[in-house]
């Protein structure tokens, strides 16, 4: 049997693999804290799970594009939280932002272009496809993000007549966030040549600093294709639902999409549609649980953030999602003699060593001897310390030590053994 040999040379992901690694150490009895996997500790709020269990019984498919209710709820929620303009009839429902933006490299021909420091999964879904893509650099002063000047230079010595550039903020795996001005900028370089974006927007309300997160679509609507989802803002990334916004101005690629969605996945789950209602509803209540994860997750970052620059290791800024971006280019030089020369050899050395999951930057655009890493930051109960916080309202060493255990310890080792190479 012959296998599509874009798909065939796929490698199964670095989060998943690590996964399974912890999984098994910790089944051995291990202390491990698991900064590999990236999923919300918080629990789903309980007004979204009742609507879910009100609709249990109903068994029908629903429109191909989304209930026409949420379609307009959505495109509600984008313009009053998240400054966002856009038509209920370009809004598109369906099985995770991931599957959307999958349908969308499908769709979209051009040459990618992709800023170091990306999800792992973009790379992959374009390599699918045959597709062809160009990383970016970034760096860590800029908080690895994307400049307006590095994409002109890029573009202007670009012999691909077409380009996608996929933009992710606030950011996985850097947890930065994009300014406005930085998004203006960046507009008027896309719109000189004509750019297509792939604005994913999936952790726009958790943000650090504010209710929500700035969007270039703002800049450049015309040609901007937003993502977002219930996975990491509403914790509900087993329900499988996301949406995207097409532009007006790219409103013939409605009908392309609808038949793909029709001959894929054919709608998504009708129970599950009926509680993203009460999601992007976004009451009062559920606003108070959003800015509280996002309370919580600032609180622990900027402890993790504090402790670790004391002891040389870089990290990027904290500004919201639930990642950082931490390194040990300090250490370079005495690793090195160690024989500990690309970033995955460290993470299994820290790994075996020291009990803490990290994943290599390779997987996010990252040469591979740059020794960078993505932390999330999730690995405690949300539940509890949604609970401990609303008692306390302040993150200090001694509430991490307290309600997130795992954490202070990961904190403690990565210590130890920047002290022990140092
Ligand atoms: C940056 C980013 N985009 C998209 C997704 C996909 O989310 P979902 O398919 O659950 O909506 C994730 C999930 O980890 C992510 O981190």
């Amino acid at each position: 049997m012959r296998i599509n040999q874009n798909i065939s040379e796929l490698k199964p992901s670095a989060t998943l693999l690590i996964n399974e690694k912890v999984k098994e150490l910790r089944g051995m009895g291990h202390q491990v804290t698991h900064f590999g996997f990236g999923q919300s500790p918080f629990p789903i709020h309980n007004a979204i799970v009742e609507e879910l269990k009100n609709n249990a019984s109903n068994n029908h498919y629903l429109p191909v594009n989304g209930l026409e209710q949420l379609r307009q709820q959505v495109s509600n929620f984008l313009s009053e939280h998240q400054g966002i303009q856009s038509a209920s009839d370009l809004i598109f429902i369906g099985p995770g932002s991931k599957e959307l933006l999958y349908q969308s490299v499908l769709i979209v021909e051009g040459h990618f272009i992709i800023p170091k420091g990306s999800w792992v999964s973009y790379i992959p879904q374009i390599k699918s496809k045959g597709g062809t893509y160009s990383v970016l650099e970034t760096t860590l002063e800029d908080n690895f993000k994307l400049t307006a000047n590095c994409l002109e230079v890029y573009l202007s010595e670009s012999s691909h007549k077409e380009h996608i550039l996929v933009l992710n903020s606030p950011n996985n795996p850097t947890g930065a966030i994009y300014s406005d001005a930085e998004y203006e900028s960046l507009a008027a370089v896309c719109r000189k040549y004509k750019v297509i974006v792939f604005s994913d927007e999936i952790y726009s309300q958790i943000n650090f600093s504010n209710t929500h997160s700035p969007s270039i679509s703002k800049y450049y609507s015309e040609r901007t294709i937003v993502f977002g989802g219930l996975s990491k803002v509403f914790s509900a990334g087993g329900y499988r639902l996301g949406f995207m916004s097409l532009p007006k101005e790219l409103k013939k690629l409605s009908v392309v999409y609808s038949s793909l969605f029709s001959e894929t996945f054919s709608c998504v789950s009708s129970p599950v549609q009926y509680a993203a209602l009460k999601a992007y509803e976004y009451s009062k209540e559920l606003q108070d649980y959003v800015a509280t994860s996002a309370a919580i997750l600032n609180g622990i970052s900027s402890y993790i953030y504090n402790e670790l620059s004391k002891c040389a290791i870089q990290c990027t800024t904290p500004q919201g999602s639930f990642y950082m971006m931490v390194g040990f280019e300090k250490f370079k030089e005495h690793l090195t003699s160690l024989k500990i020369d690309s970033s995955t050899k460290l993470s299994h050395h820290l790994l075996k060593n020291y009990g803490v999951a990290l994943l290599p930057g390779s997987d996010f655009g990252f040469e591979s001897n740059e020794l960078f890493f993505r932390m999330a930051f999730v690995d405690f109960d949300g539940e509890k310390v949604m609970e401990a916080y609303k008692k306390e309202i302040k993150i200090d060493k001694l509430f991490i030590k307290e309600n997130c255990l795992s954490i202070y310890k990961g904190v403690q080792q990565l210590i130890k053994f920047t002290r022990e190479i140092g």
